[in-house]
């Protein structure tokens, strides 16, 4: 696992628990021959658990800017925990996982404690963590007090070198799975920018420039083709996490193009 930076952009494709084998499949192919052309772009899928060894085969030629991430994982590496993914089993087939999703928080009860020790184990493991967090209810300019506490929860313990290894997605939970097709409710990119920018200035305050400035903050919910330029002319923002545009090829490479190229 290398360090993250701001040099390049990513798109992170949430699938969450959609999709059979074929689906994946023929996702994955028109995804693949898709990103090749594309530059500037770091392409993450996170399909369900099931699908990793064969996409994992599939990518195994490239393109390099395609990579495998989880959805979520374990932090121990095995034991007694019926139904549970460890990172040991998870560290050949993927580069990233994303930790703290608003749908385990509020389905499975994840506490920020269960996700720092996934965090930490995540990088104990060379995998990269895609950290999410994100105020429940809209309000005027984000729920500054509430977003920070989730960070500063989910990153306890962690060194600066740690810190340059970790990508944080900041999604509004109002804002999540309202994405028909034109977008309406996701947050505006000038909300986006303005609470990306002032989470970037918490983690200026709390652990400095070096970490602020390089660390990787992208917007999810409700992105998609429609909308995406609004967040990429946004300078704070360095890319997205998109679940439902993410199962539809066209859309999901129309995404991995416009932020490639709008930066
Ligand atoms: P959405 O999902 O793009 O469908 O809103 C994003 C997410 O929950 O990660």
């Amino acid at each position: 696992m290398g360090d993250v930076n701001r040099t390049k952009r990513y798109v992170v494709g949430n699938w969450k628990m959609n999709t059979q084998l074929a689906d994946a499949i023929v996702l994955g192919e028109g995804i693949k021959y898709g990103v090749e052309s594309l530059s500037g772009v770091e392409v993450v899928l996170c399909p369900p658990f099931v699908w990793l060894y064969p996409l994992a085969e599939m990518f195994s030629q490239g393109p390099t800017n395609l990579s495998l991430g989880a959805q979520n994982m374990h932090w121990e590496e095995k034991g007694t925990y019926t139904g549970e993914i460890s990172p040991l089993m998870l560290k050949d087939l993927v580069k990233y996982v994303i930790l703290g999703h608003s749908e385990r928080r509020y389905h499975f009860n994840e506490t920020d404690e269960m996700i720092n020790d996934k965090v930490i184990s995540a990088l104990d493991h060379n995998i990269t963590p895609i950290l999410c967090i994100g105020e429940w209810k809209k309000s005027e300019s984000g729920d500054v007090e509430g977003l920070t506490k989730q960070l500063k929860a989910g990153l306890a313990g962690l060194e600066e070198a740690q810190l340059k290894k970790i990508i944080i997605a900041y999604e509004p939970v109002w804002a999540i799975s309202k994405g028909d097709t034109s977008g309406q409710r996701a947050a505006s990119g000038e909300y986006a920018g303005e609470v990306v920018g002032k989470i970037r200035s918490y983690m200026e305050k709390e652990y400095g420039r070096a970490v602020s400035e390089n660390i990787p903050i992208l917007y999810g919910g409700s992105a998609t083709a429609d909308n995406i330029k609004e967040y990429m002319f946004e300078t704070e923002i360095d890319g997205v996490l998109a679940g439902g545009a993410s199962l539809k090829i066209d859309n999901f490479l129309q995404v991995c193009k416009a932020v490639g190229e709008y930066r």
